[in-house]
């Protein structure tokens, strides 16, 4: 079975937090970083985050022409499972497509062309199944996909080895809090014969901080 190529790309502190302890964005990204993300985005076919990430943060998941001349502006998707997307969510703008992954039933339809809801089957956590949602994004073309986040969707896909590229990058901060949310969340393993291998594939100093390119050893 064809899958689309799978890049993460997440930024963390270096105590491995993504975000504040109430769980609200900050920038942990340096201009250098940021501006390897946009190129990044720009050379994918699709940009996919957990709902909880749009609720959060309110991401538009365009490409800035600030960092990208003439930007493409990937497919943005939204792993949704009881389609909780607000109507005035910033993913839904016109500045690209937009599809929602809901859970088979959930499914909930919003009026603009440029958005499409399509459903998946779910597991027994109710979690949008990633074989489902890797086929169907390949079936539209998506053939390098990129995930953003946050935690929970980046360990199901970690969980899944369903990566080919891990890009992290940790700016030099302590965020700390027991819940802050970390690079990956989830359940976690249940025993060491479980753990997810990783090889090095490249670091690089980016202003401030370091930029770590891993890929799963399987
Ligand atoms: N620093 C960074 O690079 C970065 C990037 C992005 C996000 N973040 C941060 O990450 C945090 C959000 O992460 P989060 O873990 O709370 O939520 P998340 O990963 O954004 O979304 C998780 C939700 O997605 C839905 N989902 C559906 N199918 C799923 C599947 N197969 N696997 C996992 N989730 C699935 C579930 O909600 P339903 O049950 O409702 O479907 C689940 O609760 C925010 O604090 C945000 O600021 C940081």
């Amino acid at each position: 079975m064809k899958r689309p190529y799978v890049i993460i790309n997440c930024a963390m502190s270096a105590d491995g937090k993504i975000a504040l302890p109430n769980r609200k964005q900050l920038r942990i990204s340096c201009d250098e970083d940021i501006k390897r993300m946009y190129n990044l985005r720009n050379e994918v076919d699709a940009v996919l985050v957990g709902i909880e990430t749009i609720l959060s943060d309110d991401p538009k998941l365009t490409v800035k022409e600030k960092y990208v001349k003439n930007p493409k502006h990937p497919l943005r998707v939204v792993l949704d499972g009881k389609c909780r997307t607000p109507k005035d969510a910033l993913i839904l703008n016109d500045s690209a497509k937009t599809l929602i992954i809901a859970g088979e039933g959930n499914e909930k339809q919003f009026d603009f062309e440029h958005v499409e809801v399509v459903g998946c089957k779910t597991d027994s956590r109710g979690h949008i199944d990633l074989d489902c949602v890797l086929d169907l994004l390949y079936q539209k073309g998506v053939k390098k996909l990129l995930v953003e986040g946050g935690s929970t969707v980046i360990w199901s896909f970690l969980k899944r080895r369903f990566v080919n590229d891990l890009y992290i990058y940790i700016g030099p901060y302590i965020i700390g809090g027991k819940n802050t949310p970390t690079v990956a969340d989830g359940v976690g393993i249940k025993n060491e014969d479980e753990l997810i291998l990783l090889k090095i594939v490249d670091i690089n100093r980016l202003g401030p901080g370091v930029l770590f390119h891993y890929q799963l050893i399987l």
